[in-house]
């Protein structure tokens, strides 16, 4: 059986997968079992933010690996401590909790709002807002609060008390508040929604409510955190401080990570098996995403993946069949004429691995990816686009 065949019969069929198996990569090159190169402008869904087996990334994982790949979280570990400090440092929260993915980081967000909720009003005070149109993940209790009906289907029942308002409509989300709301959990720019990027004007004015109230702000930057859209964390465009962040994906440059960062006034609500994770905090983890966030946080490093962003722009907009292109730094969404899955099936026989996002193009490209690079990438979406006219 070859590896597709392998795939098949005994892996759970919870993805449509492009017809291609991966086996290796360089920076933003991957290559086949058949040794076909392909240029990927998706990263692995935004994980792989220094490309493929970036040297540093690879020491750094590696040496920890030959030293200690494990402790559980009864022990200390300086490379988890480490990695909270420069959080901490680089954000101006209070503390940070340790877990494997995004989702894993909004289940913890979501505890500890409404174990700060139950511990100061009792428990009637727990709903939370979201957005519609949101994505905050698969796990029972992040799919409730994912406001999209598709996804509220077949695990019933799923986690009560999340209400969803409609994104960039501040008199809808006023009428959401009453005295039951704890806290409001948003992405400011909604990733899997489509690249949908948040009114500044709307998503202060929500911070202004929920510091007015005592209403928890959680931002989600499981996508647009680590670099991603030309700032650290996103909610930095936006010049609102947050309660709870979570990060995830593009944090650990290829291994699993998932982080919740609560604010001074949330430092103190979780106490010993409140939370945890076997795996969170994990030291080779930890190694790679100290490595990758010592990369992004230069200011210069940042400013260049803003630039490399306004170019591809540029370019994405002269193709004959763009419509449009929604992106903040290097999240980009491009409106196509035609069907999206489509398209990006083809630019995956064309050698472009690109994702989607409903009816758009995406790319979320190594954040280390040169112009040169990105002319290539769209290069091939021209000549694809060009194919199915
Ligand atoms: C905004 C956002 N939140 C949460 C998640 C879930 O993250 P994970 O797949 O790591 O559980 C995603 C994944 O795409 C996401 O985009």
């Amino acid at each position: 059986m070859n590896t597709k065949e392998k795939d098949l019969k005994y892996i759970m069929h919870t993805y449509g997968r492009y017809d291609v198996a991966l086996k290796s990569g360089k920076g933003v090159y991957a290559y086949d079992e058949d040794g076909k190169r392909y240029i990927d402008v998706s990263s692995g869904i935004g994980v792989n933010s220094l490309g493929y087996c970036d040297e540093g990334w690879v020491q750094a994982v590696t040496a920890q690996a030959n030293t200690i790949q494990h402790m559980s979280n009864y022990f200390y570990s300086s490379q988890a401590a480490d990695l909270a400090e420069k959080l901490c440092a680089l954000t101006g929260m209070a503390k940070v909790c340790f877990g494997n993915s995004g989702a894993e980081a909004n289940e913890c967000a979501i505890k500890v709002a409404r174990k700060y909720s139950f511990d100061k009003y009792g428990d009637e005070r727990n709903e939370i807002i979201t957005l519609k149109n949101s994505f905050h993940g698969r796990t029972v209790t992040t799919l409730a609060a994912t406001g999209q009906e598709v996804f509220h289907n077949y695990f019933f029942p799923f986690t009560g008390g999340f209400k969803y308002a409609e994104p960039n409509d501040l008199d809808d989300f006023k009428n959401h508040v009453d005295e039951k709301t704890c806290a409001v959990m948003l992405e400011v720019v909604q990733g899997e929604g489509g690249v949908n990027i948040l009114d500044a004007d709307y998503v202060k004015s929500i911070a202004k409510i929920c510091a007015d109230n005592d209403i928890l702000l959680i931002i989600d930057e499981v996508q647009t955190g680590a670099g991603r859209t030309g700032k650290l964390f996103a909610c930095q465009h936006y010049d609102i401080k947050p309660d709870l962040m979570t990060a995830a994906k593009g944090l650990g440059g290829g291994l699993p990570i998932g982080v919740c960062l609560c604010g001074d006034k949330l430092k103190d609500v979780m106490s010993p098996s409140t939370h945890g994770t076997t795996f969170g905090a994990n030291p080779v983890v930890c190694a790679g995403a100290n490595y990758v966030l010592d990369k992004i946080s230069d200011e210069k490093f940042l400013e260049a993946v803003e630039e490399k962003g306004a170019y591809l722009e540029e370019k994405l907009l002269k193709l004959g069949g763009v419509k449009n292109v929604r992106r903040l730094g290097l999240m980009v969404g491009i409106e196509i004429d035609g069907d999206a899955h489509a398209i990006a099936v083809k630019c995956v026989q064309n050698g472009l691995l690109i994702i989607t996002a409903k009816d758009l193009l995406r790319m979320l490209p190594p954040l280390t990816i040169t112009e040169e690079e990105l002319d290539e990438a769209v290069a091939i979406l021209e000549k694809t686009l060009k194919e199915n006219e």
